[in-house]
């Protein structure tokens, strides 16, 4: 069994290691203690085994004395070892080979039935109190391990709220959803409802049900992506007025935006562009309708200041037809070598006319009781007449640099 001051200086080492933080050179000092500590836990069972075979009176209390002070002591040694033990497992180790069913302690409470009477509450109260001592220490020191390894985890986990968040770049609306939104919002207020139709459009829809039968030479103005059997990338959004017409009676108020495709490039024309088409069929419509509306959605986009004008055009699917031009905002109609406006004075913004009878008899509508109007606009011709922008192609590229200016 270890001496009184072996077990000190043990003490000492322990709590002078953990002060001085050499965390790494602690588990060794813990380990030989423990193990020692165990050792004489273990060998003291014995002695308590031996003793259940003395048979002389006086010599078993005598020696059942001196072996509770032995456990007691042994018992006091666990609890300092267990004091300077960071580790779970260790104290599971010292608990159960001082405290646990088979140990010496344990064994010794289980004799005092067969030691003299006299003996009996001093024996007890040694051991039930080295018992209870040990056990509060084992608990106490168990509850600190699990505390501070909570601790260490807590301060591992943390998080700095204040260091500078990640940088959240802003977006910006494409200068032709701009012009889009726009316009979108001044048919809603007008009670326009929104409608929208497929980007892969049947031949049907994209041209014959808009008048413009197989073989007619309307369709090769559309230089078209033709896809399988039938089907086309649609050229226009005038396909989305039949969609719309085939689904409702009349009267019809809508307004489509979307991207249509056609096989074209140059400054001012790309394969992918966009279009918002408008509808309108109700008794008694007339082109004043028609030149009132646009005239006003035309003020609402750009301001008043610049010009409009309406001159016949040409549409298969109405009748008269009308296109209108704005005034050139880079020249304004000053520079016959203009580049934009190539001389005109004016860029060409939509197509419009009053939908021709053929149209509303083809998705049943009665043209002598219903009229109507319709016109196509470009939004990213619009937003480069509202925004000053050279080339068409800018808009597709996606340079930063180019949308960041919106
Ligand atoms: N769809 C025609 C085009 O892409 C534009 C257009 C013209 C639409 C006249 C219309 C319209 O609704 O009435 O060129």
């Amino acid at each position: 069994m270890m001496d009184e001051s072996t077990r000190k200086w043990l003490a000492e080492q322990a709590r002078a290691f953990e002060k001085s933080g050499l965390a790494e050179q602690a588990p060794r000092l813990q380990e030989s203690g423990i193990a020692e500590q165990i050792r004489e836990a273990d060998s003291l069972k014995h002695k308590v085994e031996e003793l259940r075979d003395v048979a002389d009176h006086a010599r078993l209390a005598a020696q059942a004395l001196t072996l509770s002070n032995e456990l007691a002591k042994s018992a006091q040694l666990a609890s300092e070892v267990a004091q300077v033990t960071d580790n779970l497992r260790q104290l599971e180790q010292l608990r159960v080979h001082n405290l646990g069913r088979s140990a010496a302690l344990t064994e010794m409470k289980r004799t005092i039935q067969r030691l003299p009477v006299e003996v009996r509450p001093e024996v007890g109260g040694t051991t039930n109190r080295a018992t209870r001592e040990l056990e509060q220490v084992i608990s106490a020191r168990a509850e600190q391990i699990t505390a501070e390894e909570r601790e260490v985890q807590l301060r591992e986990d943390t998080v700095d709220v204040t260091l500078p968040g990640m940088p959240f770049p802003k977006g910006h609306l494409h200068p032709s959803m701009r012009v889009m939104d726009d316009v979108v919002d001044f048919f809603v207020g007008l009670g326009y409802r929104l409608a929208e139709g497929p980007e892969v459009e049947t031949d049907y829809y994209n041209f014959t049900a808009l008048n413009i039968p197989p073989e007619h030479p309307a369709r090769s103005e559309h230089d078209t992506f033709f896809l399988d059997e039938g089907l086309v990338l649609r050229t226009h959004t005038s396909p989305v007025q039949i969609r719309t017409m085939l689904a409702q009676e009349p009267p019809v108020y809508v307004v489509c935006p979307g991207r249509t495709y056609r096989r074209d490039s140059d400054p001012t024309h790309t394969p992918m562009f966009h279009q918002i088409e408008g509808l309108a069929v109700d008794r008694g419509l007339t082109l004043g309708h028609l030149k009132g509306t646009l005239a006003a959605m035309a003020r609402h986009v750009f301001g008043e200041e610049l010009k409009v004008r309406l001159r016949p055009g040409y549409f298969q699917f109405t009748e008269p037809s009308v296109e209108m031009d704005l005034s050139c905002f880079v020249c304004g109609g000053n520079d016959p070598n203009c580049k934009l406006c190539k001389g005109a004075g004016w860029l060409e913004m939509l197509g419009a006319g009053m939908v021709d009878p053929a149209v509303l008899e083809e998705v049943g509508y009665d043209p002598e009781e219903y009229t109507g109007f319709a016109f196509g606009m470009g939004p990213d011709r619009m937003a480069m007449v509202k925004y000053g922008i050279p080339d068409l192609r800018l808009f597709f590229e996606g340079d930063l640099r180019f949308l960041r200016q919106f």
